[in-house]
């Protein structure tokens, strides 16, 4: 019995994945990985040149190619018969071949594969290698950190309906939202409805060689790629600041006292 590997690839520079991950992916004979009908895909993308020469590929192509609300019944008729197919076909396979999934970012980050990791449960071995989720990949590249001291940080998928989106977004410090694409619209009016229009950045494609960044408030109105992350920093989490120095009258009558700030002597 062979295992089902799925290996996180990070958000999109093929130097931002591991060494297990880059181990698994060169010696891997039966390589699968989702994608949409008639493209590359991403994490195929991301592995290119990397592949052992004996290798045979599995293309996993996706039944609809949009994001859409998880409250569409068809949608999700047609994604789980897709999901059961491919979790008996890389059931079979694994009774004699070991079997690399491929998965952009983190696999249990919204990632497809955990679909077939709960239909393959007790059936087969699988094992998942962690990778750096693109949000982190995106929030480097707008070279700002996301959450300071005690910030709360929110991640929400763009599919969530706008009157979930402000309520999320009322709760938390800094945001992540993920699942961007024809969403992004309901996602500019959660941020203006919120206050946080000014604030929010668009990352597109991140950490890949066609990233942008931008201030989402300049953005078009347009959809964005699928491949997008809207950004707010926290920046209201507590932090140690070095207190002001105080004037020499102000030295000279506390010279003879101590204090203290969070326990320490100073
Ligand atoms: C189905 S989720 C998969 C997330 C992935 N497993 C991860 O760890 O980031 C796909 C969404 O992730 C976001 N995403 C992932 N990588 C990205 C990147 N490099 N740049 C921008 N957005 C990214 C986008 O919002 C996209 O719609």
């Amino acid at each position: 019995m062979g295992t089902i590997t799925c290996v996180g690839l990070g958000p999109g520079d093929p130097d931002l994945m591991s060494r297990k991950a880059a181990r698994l992916i060169e010696a891997g004979l039966h390589v699968a990985y989702f994608r949409k009908a008639g493209q590359t895909g991403q994490a195929r993308r991301i592995v290119e040149g990397m592949l052992h020469p004996d290798v045979t590929e599995y293309p996993m192509e996706y039944p609809v190619t949009t994001e859409i609300a998880f409250a569409c019944i068809d949608y999700n008729d047609l994604l789980a018969s897709f999901y059961d197919d491919w979790a008996d076909r890389l059931f079979q396979m694994a009774q004699s071949r070991d079997v690399i999934v491929l998965c952009e970012g983190d696999p249990f980050l919204y990632g497809s594969f955990i679909h077939l990791h709960a239909r393959l449960q007790g059936r087969c071995p699988v094992e998942v290698v962690p990778g750096i989720p693109g949000m982190t990949g995106c929030w480097h590249a707008t070279g700002q950190p996301i959450t300071w001291g005690d910030d709360v940080l929110a991640v929400l998928p763009g599919t969530l309906s706008e009157t979930a989106l402000v309520h999320h977004m009322q709760q938390a410090d800094a945001l992540v939202i993920m699942k961007t694409g024809r969403n992004l619209p309901k996602i500019r009016r959660a941020l203006t409805t919120t206050g946080l229009l000014e604030r929010a950045w668009l990352i597109e494609r991140g950490t890949m060689p066609t990233q942008r960044v931008i201030r989402l408030a300049e953005a078009a109105e347009h959809d964005c790629p699928y491949f997008a992350i809207v950004l707010v920093h926290g920046n209201n989490g507590r932090r140690p600041e070095r207190r002001q120095e105080p004037d020499r009258s102000s030295v000279e009558a506390h010279s003879h006292h101590e204090t203290t700030v969070n326990g320490h002597h100073s």
